[in-house]
């Protein structure tokens, strides 16, 4: 996925717009691109390179002296059709020049129209579908931009978040939205636009979303929102609960490292108000399900990616041990490639950090077809996927900016095991036991600490393994879904080739590969199959396979049979992965920057994946 950003106002464009760029490049960064549009007369400047933002600004610089302006477009670009050149960068042009557009999304039937557009003698100088929709606008542009807009996008089939800029109409931007997200920052006098509020909360908390279908027209007078066809449409402005400095570093060196030792303040946000001690329950309202509906549910399915699937496999025990409702764990892909049996008393619970996850949404899509209850489990408020739920669970865990998730799992979990708590207690779960739980889950950002206190031994081990070329991490029960999200971490950061295994499994295959140059995790706290996990290790000991052991403080049992132990504070099994997890973060981190890679934007990846 992309980020693009527009601005009309009093301001120099070129400015607001690079800087938006750059709290939109997590979004995607393999090149970048900007429009500015000459105010003195019918022109528009065009900049555009591979690469990060930074060298886009260098360009720009240097060029941008032909003249300052009040209104600009710009993108920065994760490639899906066509690699990532200055050819392919956006924004594109129609062929006069006159009109630019910048997009997040793909356009399904674009060849179809570039075929037709060919046809009718058009040029096309880049791979990519979007230039496509600079040569229809141009097709239809009759004098009026909005109107040929409106038209071309009817035309299109597929997903987008678009800005369009034209020399013909000084000081006006038009924007539309099906898909991807567009989210409008409402400002005395200026307006910017921008794919999420990262790029708008420096400049205003008040922020519209668009919804798919809407078409903003923006000019130094203000916006309005109609259909595609021109009819008029309402969108209510919100009002965003977090600060600029919940974007910025903060003094840490790396935004992932930040959000890591963020977590114990994430993890009270996530909790606060929701933990119901009156009731041994908990207090979960935008669920928006009373105790009857909570009753009627027969069998939970969650739909979800990378690390929010991990946090689904937990959530997979915690409903089956403390509600009993069978719960099916899928790849959100697969609700719309296999077609899931999908029931009246079914709940879906779609878990997103960023809520705009294209499969994700898909999933969301394809059971409120079938009828069945969903909710959202989402980070960012008014994401796609937390409206088109309807209902679900916050995490308000804060602003997420690495693109490698860490706060976001641990409040995941932590969200799933309020449901469990509340779904139990509208089943077999006593009073007393609900009682323990809420009093565990008010433990968490202590036990978070207590792991975070750790951090230079945990560095210090991670030294010895950087040099790592393959590496596993093994764990059981609660503690699989853990050493999955372990390995991902490892690998989309350091970029070790890292396997996470079911304890029992690997010696089913898998340990043909232990060598003493093949580190092994285990994380085996105290837990219902630790002995287990612990003879697992001395079968990977056998091969010689130095391990790491992730385990409760105080464990007698591991002393000298392992390479090096990382302690984890005593908690209870329905918690433990998130202690063991946020282990597992600073091991990859600690590693990653052991090994000079770049941690806040690891190559090839994006923060949210809009595209299927
Ligand atoms: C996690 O570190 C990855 N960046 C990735 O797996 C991510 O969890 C996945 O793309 C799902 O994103 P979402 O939670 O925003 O839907």
């Amino acid at each position: 996925m992309c980020g693009i950003i527009g601005y009309v106002g009093p301001q120099d464009a070129g400015k607001v717009v690079i800087s938006g760029l750059k709290r939109l490049e997590y979004r995607g960064y393999d090149s970048a691109g900007i429009a500015l549009q000459n105010v003195q007369q019918p022109e528009l400047l065009v900049v555009r390179t591979a690469g990060k933002v930074t060298e886009l600004e260098i360009e720009l610089d240097a060029r941008q002296p032909l003249f300052s302006t009040g209104t600009a477009i710009g993108h920065t670009r994760w490639a899906t059709h066509g690699e990532p050149t200055r050819e392919n960068a956006h924004p594109h042009s129609s062929s006069s020049g006159n009109i630019v557009v910048a997009h997040n999304g793909i356009i399904d039937n674009y060849l179809v129209i570039k075929q037709l557009l060919q046809g009718q003698g058009i040029e096309f100088t880049s791979e990519t579908d979007t230039e496509v929709i600079a040569h229809l606008i141009e097709h239809y542009y009759e004098g009026e931009l909005s109107e040929a807009v409106g038209r071309a996008l009817q035309q299109l089939e597929g997903t987008y978040g678009l800005m369009v800029m034209s020399a013909l109409h000084p000081n006006m931007l038009v924007t539309a939205r099906n898909g991807s997200p567009i989210v409008v920052g409402i400002c005395d006098g200026e307006t910017v636009i921008a794919s999420d509020v990262s790029a708008v909360v420096s400049h205003t908390k008040q922020v519209i979303y668009l919804d798919d279908g809407d078409l903003l027209t923006t000019t130094s007078d203000g916006v309005s929102i109609t259909s595609l066809r021109n009819l008029p449409v309402a969108r209510d402005a919100i009002e965003i609960d977090w600060d600029i400095e919940a974007i910025e570093k903060g003094g840490f060196e790396h935004f992932m490292r930040k959000e890591i030792h963020e977590q114990p303040t994430a993890l009270q946000n996530t909790l606060r108000g929701r933990l119901d001690f009156s009731s041994s329950s908990t207090k979960l309202s935008g669920m928006q399900m009373g105790p009857t509906k909570l009753a009627d549910i027969d069998r939970i399915m969650v739909a979800a990616c990378g690390t929010s699937l991990y946090a689904g496999m937990v959530g997979k025990h915690l409903f089956e041990d403390f509600t009993g409702i069978p719960t099916d764990i899928l790849h959100a892909a697969e609700f719309r490639d296999h077609n899931p049996i999908v029931q009246r008393g079914t709940c879906m619970l779609a878990i997103s950090q960023s809520g705009e996850t294209a499969d994700t949404l898909g999933a969301v899509r394809e059971c409120l077809r079938k009828g069945a209850q969903v909710l959202g489990i989402c980070n960012v408020v008014g994401s796609t996927i937390a409206r088109e739920a309807g209902k679900g669970v916050y995490l308000h865990a804060g602003p997420e900016i690495g693109v490698a998730s860490t706060k976001a799992f641990t409040s995941q979990v932590a969200v799933l095991a309020m449901m469990a708590i509340l779904l139990g207690r509208s089943r077999r779960l006593s009073a007393d036991s609900g009682q323990r739980m809420i009093d565990e889950l008010s433990r968490l950002p202590e036990l978070a600490q207590a792991v975070l206190d750790q951090e230079d031994e945990i560095a210090g081990i991670a030294a010895k393994y950087a040099r790592a070329e393959h590496a596993f991490f093994l764990g059981r029960g609660y503690m699989y879904p853990a050493a999955l999200e372990g390995a991902l971490k490892l690998k989309e950061l350091s970029y070790i080739h890292a396997e996470g295994y079911h304890a029992a499994e690997l010696k089913h295959g898998p340990i043909a590969l232990l060598t003493e140059q093949v580190p092994v995790i285990v994380i085996a706290p105290d837990s219902s199959g630790k002995s287990r996990t612990l003879a697992n290790i001395q079968e990977c000991k056998a091969r010689k396979a130095p391990v790491i052991a992730i385990v409760t403080e105080g464990e007698r049992d591991i002393n000298g049979l392992v390479d090096d132990v990382i302690s984890i504070p005593h908690c209870e099994e329905f918690i433990a992965a998130i202690p063991a997890v946020i282990a597992e973060q600073l091991f990859a981190y600690h590693i990653a920057r052991e090994r000079g890679c770049e941690i806040d934007q690891p190559r090839n990846l994006a923060k949210a994946v809009t595209v299927e």
